[in-house]
């Protein structure tokens, strides 16, 4: 539900073949469906929507036939912060998860408070379900479980790397993501995947640890079921 797979979009796959590559190694993941967010960020990532359907439209064909089973590809966004979310995502100009009402929210590092605060209730007031992109990487939420907490009570949904969990972004990172397991403050995990060689699409291991960790159950709500929610029509 986060990865850069959809190609000459953003800073994700380069092109095509390497797409299908990353395709690929999510089946031998045993990952059968996919949400493409790709960058939207005012003076960065501005491609215009009507390529990233084509591009998008293009994969998902291929993605039908990967493995015996394929691969179901939707559309979303990985939406860098700005004053004007809601009234970009109503007036279609930047897409939600796979239609639905979720909306996978970048915020930079060193975000503050005030920020993250009045971004996320701005998207929720008006009936959005913000989830914060890896929020391992935003300071103000990582330094202060209490503020995550807050956050999650007024309706923020909470993702992270599965390279984190992993511990592949140092032991803090990885003691964060146990510590928002075990406070039940996290929602889904993703592999923010960039290509087949760097920050690959690994799902399976993490899957693993945190079944071992938090038992079964629980890794299947993260992995499986809350991602489901989204897809669901
Ligand atoms: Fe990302």
């Amino acid at each position: 539900m986060h990865c850069h797979i959809v190609p000459h979009v953003d800073d994700g796959a380069d092109n095509m073949e390497e797409a299908i590559k990353m395709l690929k190694l999510e089946y031998a993941e045993g990952v059968r469906h996919i949400i493409a967010t790709p960058h939207f960020r005012f003076n960065m990532f501005e491609t215009p929507l009507e390529k990233v359907r084509e591009q998008y439209e293009a994969l998902r064909r291929e993605a039908l036939n990967i493995g015996e089973e394929g691969i179901d590809l939707y559309l979303g966004c990985e939406f860098h912060v700005n004053m004007n979310m809601a009234e970009m995502l109503r007036d279609k100009k930047v897409l939600t998860m796979a239609g639905s009402k979720y909306v996978l929210t970048e915020f930079s590092g060193p975000a503050p408070h005030s920020q993250i605060r009045e971004r996320l209730y701005s998207l929720i007031s008006r009936g959005y379900k913000p989830i914060i992109a890896h929020v391992e990487r935003c300071a103000k939420l990582r330094s202060d479980i209490n503020f995550v907490e807050e956050m999650v009570e007024m309706g923020a949904r909470i993702q992270v790397n599965a390279e984190s969990i992993m511990g592949k972004e140092g032991f803090g990172t990885k003691r964060f993501c146990n510590k928002l397991m075990k406070a039940d403050l996290l929602h889904f995990v993703g592999t923010d995947s960039h290509g087949s060689s760097y920050r690959v699409p690994k799902m399976k291991d993490a899957y693993l640890y945190v079944a071992k960790k938090m038992g079964e159950e629980y890794a299947e709500q993260i992995f499986i079921d809350n991602p489901a929610r989204m897809i669901k029509k």
